[in-house]
C-alpha cells in the first residue's frame, strides 16, 4: 500500500479538535482550551481549535456552557462510524484530541482517518489490545510519513512513562549509565467515571482479554527482554526499603507497564528505531514495575495484604460474564463521573527509583491535585495536544519522526515542561 504524502500544515482549519467533546471528560477538556486565553502559534496566528462529536445539539451546549473562552471555536460533527465524516474532520485539523471511549468501540476509523490525512492524534485510553491492533495497522504508516498517533496520554499512562524516561534521561546525565530497573509507587485520592467502567466493562468481555496478561504486548518485534516471568503483573503484596512502604498490586500497572516497555525498546537505538536516540537510556535486561503504596507500618501491610486479595478476587469475578452483567446494571453509567467537588479534592503522587547495573540510584517524584481521571488526565491530554500543535519542531525526532508512539517516545521533554509550567509537580533528585 502507497504511502499517502501528508497534505500542507497550513491547509489546515482547525490546530486541534477536541473529539467526544459532550463526553465526561470530552466536556473538561473543552474548558480547558477556553480557559487558555488568547493563545498564539510560532508563526504568529492564533490558535483555532474546534470541539467534535456526534451530536451538533450536545457540542453546541457544551460550548455555551464554556462561556466566552469557547465562542469562537468551531464545532465538527461526525459518528465514530462515519469514515466520509471522519476523513473530513481529520483533514481540517492539525492534531485530533480524543476522549470518546471505550476506544475499541469508537477510536479505530478516527485513528484511520488521522493516519490517512497526517493528522496528529492523542487520546486517553487504556485499552492495551486495541492499541496493539492499532500498531499492526498503522505504525509503518505513521512512522514513513512523521505522523505522531500518542495513545495513552492520560493518567495512564503519563506519570508512568515520562516519569521513567526523566529517571533514565537524568542517571544517564549524571552518572552515563543506562537504567537497569525503574521502579514506582503510586498514592491517590479519586472517583470513577461511567466511561471508564464501560471501557474496562468492554475488554473483559472481548474476545483479546487474554493478551492483557503479555507484558510485552506493546513491544515492536524483537525489543522483548525474557524471561518473562521477571516481568510478570506484581499480585502480592510487599515491604520495599527504598520507598519505606507495604506496597500491593496498582490497577493500572497492566497497562502502564506494557507503556513504559514499549518506550524502553522505541527510544533504545537499534536497526529500524530512531536515530535521533544517541545514548543508552534503559538497559538490556531493563525492567519496569509498579505498586500502589500503603503506610509503612503493621496495619498498612494487613491494608496491603487485604487489598491484594480483594483484588485478585475481583479480576476474577470478572472474568465471568453473570458478573460483567450485573456490574454493568450496578455501577454508574457512561457520559457520568464524580461530583465537582471530588474532582477537585482528588490527588496522585507518584515516586519512583532507577537504579543502573553499577548501582547508581535516581529517584523522581510526579503529582497533582485534582481526581487523577479528570482532572490529571484533562492537563495532560490538553498539554499532550497543546505540544503537538505548538512545539512541533521542538519535539524528540523532529518533524519528520512519527509513528504509534508513547508519551515519552513522542513528546518527552516538552510535555514535561508544559506540564510543570500548567501546575503539575515533577521533581527528580
Ligand atoms: N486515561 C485516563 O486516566 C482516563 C480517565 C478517564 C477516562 N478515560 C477513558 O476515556 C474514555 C471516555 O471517558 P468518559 O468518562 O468521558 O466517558 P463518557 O462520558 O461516556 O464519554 C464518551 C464519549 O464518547 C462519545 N461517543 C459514544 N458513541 C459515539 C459515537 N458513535 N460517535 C461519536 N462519539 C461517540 C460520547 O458522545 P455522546 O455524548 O454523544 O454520547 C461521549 O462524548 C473512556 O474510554 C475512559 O476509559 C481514561
Amino acid at each position: 500500500m502507497a504511502t499517502p504524502r501528508k497534505p500542507s500544515a497550513t491547509a489546515r482549519t482547525y490546530d486541534v479538535v477536541l473529539y467526544g467533546a459532550s463526553g465526561f471528560v470530552g466536556r473538561q477538556t473543552v474548558a480547558y482550551f477556553a480557559k487558555l486565553g488568547y493563545t498564539l502559534k510560532p508563526d504568529g496566528t492564533p490558535l483555532r481549535w474546534a470541539l467534535a462529536g456526534r451530536s451538533a445539539d450536545k457540542l453546541e451546549a457544551v460550548k455555551k456552557a464554556c462561556g466566552p473562552g469557547a465562542q469562537d471555536a468551531g464545532v465538527v460533527v461526525a459518528d465514530a462510524h462515519d469514515v466520509p465524516a471522519l476523513e473530513a474532520l481529520a483533514s481540517q485539523a492539525q492534531v485530533v484530541l480524543s476522549t470518546a471511549g471505550p476506544f475499541a468501540l469508537y477510536g479505530s476509523e478516527l485513528v484511520a482517518a488521522c493516519v490517512k490525512h497526517g493528522t496528529h492524534y492523542v487520546d486517553i485510553t487504556g485499552e492495551t489490545p486495541w492499541v496493539r491492533d492499532l500498531i499492526a495497522r498503522h505504525h509503518k504508516a505513521a512512522a514513513a510519513q512523521g505522523t505522531r498517533i500518542i495513545p495513552f496520554c492520560g493518567f495512564d499512562s503519563v506519570p508512568s512513562d515520562l516519569g521513567s524516561w526523566l529517571v533514565a534521561t537524568t542517571m544517564q546525565a549524571q552518572h552515563g549509565q543506562a537504567c537497569e530497573r525503574i521502579k514506582a509507587s503510586f498514592s491517590m485520592l479519586g472517583g470513577v467515571n461511567g466511561g471508564t467502567l464501560a471501557s474496562a466493562l468492554n475488554f473483559m468481555g472481548g474476545e483479546q482479554r487474554s493478551l492483557l496478561d503479555d507484558p510485552f504486548l506493546l513491544n515492536p518485534p524483537g525489543s522483548k527482554t525474557p524471561p518473562a516471568a521477571d516481568h510478570a503483573d506484581v499480585k502480592l503484596p510487599v515491604y520495599d526499603s527504598d520507598f519505606k512502604a507495604w506496597l500491593g498490586p496498582f490497577v493500572m500497572a497492566p497497562i502502564n507497564t506494557r507503556v513504559v516497555r514499549r518506550s524502553a525498546a522505541l527510544l533504545t537505538p537499534s536497526r529500524g528505531r530512531p536515530t535521533h536516540v544517541t545514548s543508552k537510556l534503559y538497559g538490556k535486561d531493563f525492567s519496569y514495575q509498579e505498586y500502589m503504596r500503603f503506610g509503612g507500618g503493621a496495619i498498612a501491610g494487613a491494608a496491603a495484604t487485604a487489598f491484594s486479595a480483594g483484588m485478585f478476587s475481583s479480576q476474577l469475578a470478572m472474568k465471568l460474564s453473570a458478573v460483567r452483567k450485573v456490574a454493568e446494571k450496578l455501577m454508574p453509567g457512561p457520559g457520568t463521573g464524580p461530583s465537582e467537588w471530588a474532582m477537585n479534592n482528588g490527588s496522585f503522587r507518584c515516586e519512583l527509583v532507577g537504579t543502573s547495573a553499577q548501582g547508581h540510584v535516581v529517584k523522581a517524584r510526579l503529582a497533582d491535585k485534582g481526581d487523577p481521571g479528570n482532572r490529571a488526565t484533562t492537563k495532560m491530554v490538553c498539554e499532550s495536544a497543546l505540544c503537538l500543535a505548538l512545539q512541533l519542531d521542538e519535539l524528540p525526532g523532529g518533524r519528520s519522526y512519527g509513528g504509534l508512539l508513547t508519551p515519552a517516545s513522542g513528546l518527552g521533554q516538552v510535555l514535561v515542561d508544559r506540564l510543570r509550567a500548567a501546575g503539575m509537580k515533577i521533581e527528580v533528585d
